[in-house]
């Protein structure tokens, strides 16, 4: 039997090396100390695990306690409040990688631990020839956190290549692993973001190691987002070394201050802080002509490349053009404290001091001024602790 993979180009492997995932500090005393945005008040106790024992026994004690748990990975798609966290913040210090079979034709599968950094795991991808997260290069955090959101960029998914993602389950108290079909992936949402609700600030579901499967390549999955296409010379569908879509997503992302960058204010955020809206067809006439529309995907195996089916009753617009349409430009309210970033509309910054409310304030004008001009109600990307209050 033949099988159509591995497919390679004879492009050298150049590595580049992962970029920062945290400014989360071992021992933090205070929420702003956990979180890329820098903002939040003191913590009631830190749990740091190194074993997976240790992270089930300190959900188990909170639960039982009945004390507020909150499990930070990077710690960059949290804003903190100022009144800070009484409960158990638990981080998972596990970084491990597990190959559970690799096989040319059938690709690879293999384990991460919550507590690797994001960027580390794509590097050890792109070396290791296996195909699909090269596009999620330079997002900050843990991979523990990226399943829950199902982090995407320049036209990746995490979704389109999770095999299973393993879990402890507070309400059953036991571990499991949730196949990726019940995963209920949608745009940046997931199983484990829609059960926060019943025990926030942290779901139901505690990830414990994430199972990936990639196609064995160190050619690209198909390009599929046009301004990476372009800053590769390259047409949207073509597949290209993997090396050469990391060095151009980084790019792209650090000309938006989205690649944490100690010495650049425009980083301390939380990347997008609001979603791109989804609508219903029937109100997208009442959109101004420039704003974009971009198609949603459907079904329960959704992914954005495999054929998955677009949606016909929805469309999704831009959150940073609708933003900076109803006047909130780059640097609005600068020099902050709490300013618009300079480099892109849709992130919210910290310019050094600033607090909770400051931030939450900035917050609700741009949705109260989005709300009036074009009566689009934007809801917050990150996880905001205490709400965004009124
Ligand atoms: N735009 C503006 N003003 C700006 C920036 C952008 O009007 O200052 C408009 C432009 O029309 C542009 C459009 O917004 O064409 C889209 O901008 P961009 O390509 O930067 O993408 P985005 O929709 O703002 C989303 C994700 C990002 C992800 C990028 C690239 C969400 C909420 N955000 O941003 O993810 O990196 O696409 O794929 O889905 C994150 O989730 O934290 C995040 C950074």
């Amino acid at each position: 039997m033949s099988c159509t993979f591995p497919q390679y180009s004879d492009t050298p492997i150049r590595p580049v090396p992962p970029v920062e995932s945290t400014r989360a500090k071992h021992g933090a005393r205070t929420l702003a100390d956990l979180t890329t945005f820098g903002v939040g008040g003191p913590i009631g106790e830190l749990v740091e695990a190194t074993s997976e024992e240790e992270m089930k026994a300190a959900v188990a004690r909170a639960d039982a306690e009945g004390t507020p748990l909150l499990v930070v990975g990077g710690g960059s798609n949290i804003l903190g409040s100022d009144a800070g966290f009484p409960g158990i913040v638990l981080r998972d210090l596990r970084t491990g990688i597990r190959v559970e079979r690799e096989a040319d034709c059938e690709g690879a599968i293999i384990w991460a631990d919550a507590g690797l950094p994001w960027d580390q795991l794509v590097v050890h991808t792109i070396a290791h020839e296996w195909a699909g997260l090269e596009a999620l290069s330079g997002i900050p955090g843990s991979v523990g956190a990226a399943p829950v959101q199902n982090i995407g960029a320049y036209g990746q998914e995490i979704a389109e290549t999770i095999y299973r993602v393993r879990v402890y389950d507070r309400e059953a108290g036991y571990v499991r692993e949730i196949p990726a079909a019940d995963m209920k992936f949608g745009y940046r949402t997931s199983l484990l973001k829609r059960t926060i609700g019943d025990r926030g600030p942290s779901p139901r579901y505690i990830v414990l190691s994430v199972g990936f499967q990639f196609r064995i390549s160190n050619l690209s999955n198909p390009i599929a987002y046009g301004q990476l296409a372009g800053a590769l010379g390259a047409k949207v569908g073509d597949r290209v070394p993997s090396v050469d879509v990391r060095a151009a997503v980084l790019e792209i992302r650090a000309s938006k201050g989205m690649v944490l960058d100690d010495a650049d204010r425009d980083t301390y955020s939380a990347g997008s802080f609001f979603t791109n809206p989804v609508i219903p067809v029937a109100e997208v006439d009442s959109l101004p002509a420039g704003a974009p529309r971009y198609p949603v995907y459907d079904g329960a195996l959704y992914t954005l490349q495999s054929g998955a089916p677009v949606r016909k009753d929805v469309v999704k617009t831009s959150a940073a053009w609708l933003i900076d349409h109803a006047g909130f430009t780059r640097g609005y309210n600068m020099p902050g404290p709490a300013a618009v970033s300079t480099k892109h509309a849709l992130a919210l910054t910290n310019r050094g001091g600033a607090t909770g409310a400051q931030v939450r304030a900035l917050a609700r004008e741009i949705q109260a001024g989005v709300r009036e001009k074009f009566g689009i109600t934007l809801q917050p990307e990150p996880v905001v602790l205490g709400g965004l209050g009124a």
